[in-house]
């Protein structure tokens, strides 16, 4: 536990470095929404301040929604490319995002699995948490080994989600990894800051594991750190 967001922003830069800097072959699992924002933020000022070389890594966004305009700047692709990885020597064609476009999208969700699996799984796994405990954009209910697929937003998130979006409404459905793709990952970080956080947080810590708050399956996990501000962690 921190005491301010900006360490906790730090600490995950820093593991972030410290991964790519061991394996310039990382498959990095990647989140989106405000905690990330932060995140991204001082990882892109670290890792341009040590000049690291990330043209081998691969990325893959863990959701996207559905229905957006092509190129919408409400895309979690857009917001990836933005946020990330333009400022970083990456390669463009490493950034794996379900293409929600195409039609058949049971189609996009199975070679998203594929591409992930051909890759040689995920080896760090970032996640940010919903209000109702969501992780990626798997809602309430999602089974413990769900795939990636096509999911139903509840109105907590798409309410949750408007202030961040721009001239369109904010979708009704994603698709989004599933909790037991995410549980595949080698390594997992969760991570919450600020009040808002604390009492979905509390839930998380002090409850078993439980569809009815999606995040409690990472309890699962062989490998996972939650990653708190004191504001997130004060009511456990
Ligand atoms: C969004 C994203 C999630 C994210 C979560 C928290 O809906 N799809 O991947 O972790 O909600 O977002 P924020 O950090 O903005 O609270």
């Amino acid at each position: 536990m921190f005491n301010t967001a900006a360490e906790v922003s730090n600490f995950v830069a820093e593991e972030i470095i410290k991964q790519v800097a061991d394996n310039a072959n990382t498959n990095l699992g990647v989140a989106t929404g405000r905690t990330m924002d932060a995140i991204y933020h001082k990882f892109v000022q670290l890792a341009v301040a040590k000049k690291m070389d990330f043209s081998k890594m691969k990325a893959f966004a863990v959701d996207e929604y559905i229905g957006l305009a092509k190129g919408s700047r409400n895309s979690y692709e857009r917001y990836l490319h933005l946020h990330l990885f333009d400022q970083l020597n990456f390669t463009p064609e490493n950034l794996f995002v379900p293409e929600t476009h195409l039609n058949d999208v049971d189609k996009v969700c199975a070679d998203y699995e594929n591409a992930i699996k051909s890759a040689g799984g995920i080896d760090l796994q970032l996640l940010g948490i919903g209000l109702n405990g969501h992780i990626g954009l798997n809602e309430p209910g999602s089974a413990i080994d769900s795939r990636t697929r096509v999911v139903g937003l509840t109105s907590s998130t798409r309410n949750s989600n408007k202030v961040l979006f721009r001239s369109e409404e904010v979708p009704l459905t994603a698709v989004t990894m599933g909790i037991g793709t995410i549980l595949e990952s080698k390594r997992c970080l969760l991570v919450a800051t600020g009040e808002t956080k604390a009492d979905i947080v509390q839930r998380v810590v002090n409850g078993d594991i439980n569809s009815k708050v999606p995040a409690t399956a990472l309890k699962q996990h062989q490998n996972i750190l939650m990653v708190l501000d004191k504001h997130a962690a004060k009511l456990i």
